[in-house]
């Protein structure tokens, strides 16, 4: 184990005595950082201007982005900006101008090219959201710098994500965190290089999303209290010793186009999972007749693998899951919608007449049927709105439609049967993406964590493409993404302390090309990194192994 603690905060009080040289050694390190070797630097001055393409209203506001982490001033260009190297050479390279375009050649959207040299800096994109990660690369390199005069030495800095899919997800369900925190979280995940948001909003102890025509779910955003200390399982749950804290939450439609657009900006896709069909006792709080027993369902404050699901053999059922997935589509433009379909116990589905019924008429053998055929029907209907459907590997069992994605996180089996069956798939398994769990091997200094260990160095080593996989079952690997469950964090701080810099970790995996990492050189990395964290208010556990 390595303390860092004293050790950061002595490197801060270095750098404050000496500026570290710009390196461009940021977290996600850069595939290519070229020094031209002359010695020679462009100055980087607070107020001057940067450029940006006419009429592009998200080169715009990637300026103003430029603006916020760089201290530039955006200009529109009044001609087409010429793409580096092609420029005219400065005679004054002290102010020489600061650049921001697209053409960057490249089949990946997310390819960036800085160059600094005598013509000046240029950030140069495959896409606008390139554009953007070179920003941010930018913003990160120069951290550790002081002043309004900065010198970055002359160099070409290029990269692209190794993954498409570069997620995180956070329960807003267990705990529910305001929209104001939410947009933090974004910046975050910006500041990183992820370009996903998986949003957990419904589950057994809160519904938070608005449902215009569902108005009861409102009621279920609010519990009246919450277990206290570590759920350990069923037997406890007669008698669960709670506090006298409320938890309420609701987000309406507004807020969360509000936070859609907010994410879209930073080039971050928001994935909805209501999740269906366990993990509803919310909802059956409110529309108990939707369960096989009738209820009545109190919303939970403990957690469990709730035997309360929703019943299968209910027409009724798939007319609510339709009602709320269509407001949802309405909200949320993204490609995939999560359905979760993760720990759904079928021992009603087994007892009740509706559920049996369905099963004998369609000619079904096992309960597990009940889930594939919801999940089929559920497909549909997002198919046929343009959607897709994305679920955890549960949705495996009993058959699966063509077009799903599958989230694996019971491990990189569920990954693998998937990628073999030519499902994509997203690697989120808990032994190295589940940051609910304990950071530290010494509990006894960390908050309340639901349990395991996931120290930085384990995220580090995640490998997301299973090596028994063919090089064509590859390919159906999108990437990689942690999960926040909120069962134990109770607050925006406790979130981001789980979160970094374990989150630093899982970029390097989530960009970089396997031969390229090496934890020790990221360790020495991150230093820069966390001095942004404290610049920003960010919470993170100080201390790694
Ligand atoms: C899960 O952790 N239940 C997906
Ligand atoms: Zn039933």
């Amino acid at each position: 184990m390595i303390t860092r603690c004293y050790m950061a905060f002595a490197a801060l009080s270095l750098s404050l005595a000496a500026p570290a040289q710009v390196d461009y050694q940021v977290v996600p390190l850069p595939q290519k950082i070229e020094l031209d070797g002359s010695g020679r630097t462009t100055l980087l001055i607070k107020g001057q201007t940067v450029e940006y393409p006419e009429g592009n209203a998200q080169m715009k506001r990637n300026a103003e982005f430029a603006q916020e982490f760089l201290g530039l001033k955006p200009q529109e260009a009044q001609t087409p900006i010429k793409a580096a190297g092609k420029r005219k050479q400065s005679r004054t390279p002290l102010r020489a101008p600061v650049s921001l375009t697209l053409g960057l050649q490249s089949e990946n959207p997310d390819a960036f090219v800085i160059t600094v040299g005598q013509q000046g800096v240029t950030i140069q994109g495959a896409s606008e959201s390139g554009v953007f990660h070179g920003i941010q690369t930018l913003r990160k390199s120069i951290a550790a710098e002081q002043g309004d005069t900065i010198a970055l030495p002359w160099a070409t800095v290029a990269s692209e994500p190794r993954f498409q899919y570069r997620g995180a997800m956070l329960d807003c369900a267990r705990h529910f965190f305001q929209v104001s925190f939410i947009k933090k979280f974004l910046d975050i995940l910006a500041l990183h290089g992820l370009n996903q948001f998986h949003w957990h909003l419904t589950d057994d102890q809160g519904w938070r999303p608005e449902i215009k025509a569902l108005p009861e779910l409102e009621k279920a955003s609010s519990r009246s209290c919450t277990v206290i200390g570590r759920n350990v399982g069923l037997h406890d749950m007669q008698n669960p010793i709670c506090d006298d804290t409320p938890v309420q939450g609701f987000y309406t439609q507004d807020e969360l186009r509000e936070v859609v657009a907010y994410a879209a900006e930073r080039y971050i896709n928001i994935i909805p999972e209501i999740d269906l069909p366990g993990h509803m006792v919310a909802a059956l709080s409110v529309y108990p007749e939707l369960g096989c027993t009738g209820g009545p369902y109190p919303i939970r404050p403990y957690y469990t693998i709730d035997p309360d699901v929703l019943c299968a053999g209910n027409p009724k059922t798939l007319e609510f899951i339709k009602t709320v997935l269509g407001e949802v589509c309405d909200v949320f433009p993204s490609k995939f919608i999560h359905i979760g379909g993760d720990e759904c116990p079928r021992v009603n589905w087994k007892a009740c007449q509706k559920c049996q019924a369905l099963m004998k008429q369609m000619g079904f053998q096992k309960e597990a049927q009940l889930q594939s055929y919801i999940n089929a029907e559920v497909g549909d209907f997002l198919s046929a709105r343009g959607r897709e459907l994305i679920g955890w590997d549960e949705i495996l069992e009993g058959g699966l439609s063509e077009n799903a994605t599958v989230m694996s996180w019971r491990g990189y089996e569920g990954g693998i049967a998937a990628a073999r069956q030519r499902h994509r798939v997203i690697m989120t398994p808990t032994s190295h993406c589940y940051f609910d769990y304990y950071q530290l091997g010494n509990q006894d200094t960390q908050p309340l964590a639901i349990g395991g260990y996931l120290p930085l160095s384990l995220v580090y080593k995640m490998e997301p493409v299973p090596g028994e996989l063919s090089e064509e079952e590859k390919k159906y690997i999108l990437g990689a993404q942690c999960n926040l469950w909120s069962e134990d964090m109770v607050s925006p701080d406790h979130v981001m302390y789980m979160l970094l810099p374990r989150l630093a970790a899982l970029s390097e995996v989530q960009w970089m090309q396997p031969a390229q990492k090496d934890f020790g050189q990221f360790t020495g990395r991150l230093d820069n990194l966390l001095r942004l964290y404290r610049r920003e208010g960010y919470k993170y556990c100080t201390t790694y192994e």
